[in-house]
């Protein structure tokens, strides 16, 4: 048989909002044409995000009745933290509210005012973590992400020349690695590309983090894309990444399969008591940090749920088929697709918007009028800055991100997202160029305000 089954059956359902064109032009406008900003009960097709956004299995509900709400050194903890050290083999767990809290933590023991910390492209938490200490988030080049259309399997790979290069002149407090590289396209990194970060960081005596927000993608895409993975399992091929590393911070929300929770794991006892001791003033006693009980054991099960091959064979297969849908109809796209959405290549598709004129977001909120489905920008609403005089430059690489949920969406939705995009794309002059009315001084994306821009170009 070929047709693509989800190996699982529905048991909880809960009704779609349907809206006219009008109203949602209504809430657009109200929401000042940033899509953050909108009542979700006004959105039909929720690709904003795949964070927290997951169908819980049976298991996970009916574990989380049975949890141990104790204060401290809850049954609930040990089956976490066992789950926890079965995937990654590191012997310190720590539970955190969700990924940023655990970045906050990590950084704030190890990072000093004036630091300069490398990466893969840390995601705009890191980024925003990491400027709040006053050290400098450094994006290593990646050379691949750079062009969307090229079929290279690793575009989540760093470029270890740049890193050599960066740490003959200095020594960064932590090299962190984003598995799969969520700001260009859920790109997957390769096991080679991160044995050579690991032996210079050896090298140089620099610790080695992993940022494993989607780590089971990364392991399964490796497995797809390197032969010499095949025969592994994926539970062992996410291993042997951590096994290259110190330690990792998890936003569980993802590929731990849970609405909120995250984690940091480390290998060395004196950093993680570090942790520990800060974390009590903020997020929590150390074997609770910031959760219920029951949340962390649906994260014991969630960790476990998404290493299962058919699992993993079904997620991956949806994101490429809503993207071989899209490219059947030419629609430009990141190529090729990644692990947890498809991700539109917004100049090639609103060529005839200026990349001042917020391409990306334009697409977005047209995906939006038409059809009621939401996504995001990666671009540059996202990751622009304004500079002094308040012009900035275009960024290199302006996506539009449809997120895809786990286990949420069925295929016959996903056909109405292609159709959705399909029409988008062939009446780009629908877009409109749009400008920043307001815009916050951090992650400007989640709270700024926009508007059409007055002149719409011409065709
Ligand atoms: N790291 C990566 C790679 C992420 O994608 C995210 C969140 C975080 C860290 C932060 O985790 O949300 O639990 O605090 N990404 C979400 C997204 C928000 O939509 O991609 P968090």
């Amino acid at each position: 048989m070929r047709t693509r089954i989800e190996p699982y059956r529905i048991k909880a359902v809960e009704p779609l909002p349907l809206t006219t064109r009008a109203e949602r032009e209504r809430a657009l406008d109200a929401a000042g044409w940033n899509l953050f900003r909108l009542p979700a009960r006004l959105v039909t097709i929720d690709l904003l995000t795949d964070s927290g956004v997951v169908a819980m299995s049976a298991r996970q509900w009916g574990a989380m009745l049975q949890a141990d709400e104790s204060y401290a050194g809850a049954d609930s903890f040990a089956r976490f933290e066992a789950a926890v050290r079965e995937v990654t083999g590191f012997a310190e767990v720590i539970p955190a509210h969700q990924g940023r809290a655990a970045e906050r933590l990590l950084f704030e023991a190890m990072v000093r005012p004036g630091d300069v910390v490398p990466g893969n492209t840390h995601f705009d938490t890191t980024r925003a973590n990491l400027e709040r200490l006053g050290a400098r988030p450094l994006d290593l080049p990646v050379p691949m992400a750079l062009e969307p259309a090229s079929e290279a399997p690793f575009k989540g790979n760093l470029q270890i020349e740049a890193l050599e290069d960066l740490l003959h002149v200095r020594r960064p407090p932590l090299v962190l690695m984003t598995l799969t590289s969520n700001s260009t396209g859920g790109q997957p990194v390769s096991l080679d590309n991160m044995r050579a970060v690991r032996r210079l960081c050896t090298a140089h005596g620099v610790p080695l983090f992993i940022d494993a927000a989607r780590f089971a993608e990364n392991a399964w895409l490796a497995r797809e894309r390197d032969p010499r993975l095949g025969s592994l399992a994926p539970a062992e091929v996410a291993r042997a990444f951590f096994d290259l590393s110190d330690g990792c911070v998890m936003s569980a929300k993802k590929d731990g399969l849970v609405s909120i929770g995250g984690f940091l794991a480390l290998r060395s006892r004196p950093l993680a008591q570090r942790v520990r001791r800060a974390m009590v003033v903020t997020e929590g006693f150390p074997t609770y940090g910031g959760l219920a009980g029951r949340d962390l054991d649906a994260m014991a099960i969630g960790l476990t749920e998404v290493l299962d091959p058919a699992y993993l064979a079904d997620r991956i297969g949806q994101v490429r088929s809503l993207a071989e849908r899209l490219d059947a109809a030419g629609v430009p796209l990141m190529r090729p697709p990644g692990g947890h959405g498809v991700y539109l290549d917004s100049r090639a598709f609103a060529p005839h918007l200026d990349p001042l004129d917020l391409p990306g977001q334009a697409i977005a909120c047209e995906l939006y009028l038409h059809a009621g489905v939401r996504t995001s920008e990666v671009g540059q609403l996202m990751r622009g800055r304004p500079q002094r005089g308040g012009v900035e430059s275009p960024v290199s690489l302006d996506l539009v991100r449809l997120a895809i949920p786990r286990r949420v969406y069925t295929c016959c939705h996903l056909d109405y997202v292609a159709e959705a995009v399909r029409d988008v794309f062939a009446a780009p002059q629908g877009l409109r160029p749009l400008e920043i009315v307001e815009q916050p001084e951090a992650l400007r994306h989640f709270g700024a305000r926009l508007r059409p821009r007055a002149a719409v170009p011409a065709f």
